[in-house]
């Protein structure tokens, strides 16, 4: 990265690839066409689009094209998704209660639209996790109900990295004849999903979590063999684009940027590109334990997003430490409910103290973090254990 920031939080968000980048360009300089219009310049427009679907759908081992919904990022595609599905039902079920699940450690943006479905009658479950931060399957299966017609679960946990088991769940959803959302934002591009091997429903993705541009992402909405579809009510009306689904003209930069960034994903970062990362970021993770013996791993061990470490540094307050060393890009919570100045929520689902909450870090690691960032911040690490140093006591 061109700037003195250390820049360990990849996890909030990932610089723009420089292919994406150039890809990106001449949709902003040259063919600025509305993909809509109806002349020669909007169909190239269109079809630029098409083909970014495409690798969306290659990314996703999806089946057909209507399968990809381009939206504004994660935060939209999960709108949509829980309460798209849940308005489009009540439209045929007018006075019926509906039953849906979630967990405790979802992002708000699913957190918060299931409140919001209690408003259309719905009754909620938000279901504990286990002490890795991750979804039991047996836990959701106590809470199932005759009427629950939605479950909802991320892939990967944004502020742990632990993963979820989706093919169980998947499983479980199925035998159920329930719908089955996943937030896959963090895993998406960095791990392989394949959806004719583990089926869902709806999942949301997000660009700017993989090398490609903030402000644009996409809802992927399951077509079974027979070409029926999950029924979605548009929370966005006034065109048709997107299959009637989401109005408002498409983001050609953008999405040209996602397709781009899902294919270099596909074709390098998951094959290649992630396990010498996993290497690095294990080395890193080795290094700071030499330094704080009494350091701690939170999520699970082993079934984690490649590059994302989040760590328990017992004795230590980052809240007084990390503005003294602000070159250091890492997060004390997810970048997203930072804003809301409450601790994080995930790790109080988790039974951590104050304490605990003030004394861990996500640092989350890239494909463009270099040997060097890394020592650099290892000397800023260091120096906080020197008694000796004068911030020693912050
Ligand atoms: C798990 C998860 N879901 C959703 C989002 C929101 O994504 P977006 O910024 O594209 O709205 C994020 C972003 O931090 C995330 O980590």
């Amino acid at each position: 990265m061109s700037t003195n920031n250390i820049y360990l939080d990849y996890s909030a968000s990932t610089p723009v690839d420089p292919r994406v980048i150039e890809k990106m360009l001449p949709f902003l300089r040259e063919h600025i066409a509305n993909p809509s219009s109806q002349h020669r310049a909007g169909w190239n427009a269109m079809h630029a689009i098409d083909q970014a679907r495409k690798q969306v759908m290659a990314l996703l081992n999806a089946s057909l094209p209507k399968e990809i919904i381009f939206t504004s990022g994660a935060s939209e595609s999960n709108s949509l998704a829980i309460l798209g599905f849940i308005l489009a039902l009540r439209k045929i079920n007018p006075n019926q209660t509906f039953h849906a699940i979630t967990s405790q450690v979802e992002h708000k943006s699913v957190l918060e639209t299931f409140e919001q479905l209690k408003e259309f009658n719905v009754d909620v479950d938000f279901i504990p996790v286990n002490s890795f931060g991750q979804v039991d399957v047996k836990t959701v299966e106590k809470h199932l109900r005759p009427n629950t017609v939605l479950m909802s679960f991320m892939w990967a946990n944004n502020e742990l990295g632990s993963l979820n088991p989706m093919a169980a769940l998947s499983e479980l959803a199925i035998k159920n004849k329930i719908c089955l959302h996943t937030d896959a934002t963090q895993a998406c591009g960095k791990i392989p999903i394949d959806l004719q091997n583990i089926p869902i429903d709806f999942l949301s993705l997000s660009a700017h979590k993989m090398y490609g541009p903030k402000g644009v992402g996409a809802l992927y909405r399951r077509f079974d063999q027979h070409h029926s579809k999950m029924n979605l009510s548009p929370l966005i009306r006034g065109g048709g684009q997107e299959y009637n689904v989401r109005a408002g003209t498409l983001n050609t930069p953008g999405i040209i940027g996602l397709g781009e960034a899902a294919k270099i994903a596909q074709d390098e970062f998951i094959p290649k590109d992630s396990l010498l990362l996993q290497e690095q970021t294990n080395n890193l993770k080795y290094q700071l334990e030499k330094l704080f013996p009494t350091l701690k791993l939170n999520g699970h061990p082993t079934e984690r997003i490649p590059g994302h470490l989040h760590l328990s540094f017992p004795g230590i307050r980052w809240d007084q430490w990390l503005p003294r060393m602000s070159e250091l890009c890492v997060s004390t919570t997810s970048a997203c409910s930072s804003d809301s100045g409450q601790g994080s929520h995930v790790l109080r689902a988790l039974g951590f103290s104050d304490n605990e909450i003030h004394s861990s870090l996500r640092i989350s690691l890239g494909k463009f973090t270099t040997d060097e960032d890394l020592r650099k911040a290892l000397l800023l690490f260091e120096k906080i254990t020197r008694p000796q140093h004068p911030q020693a006591k912050p």
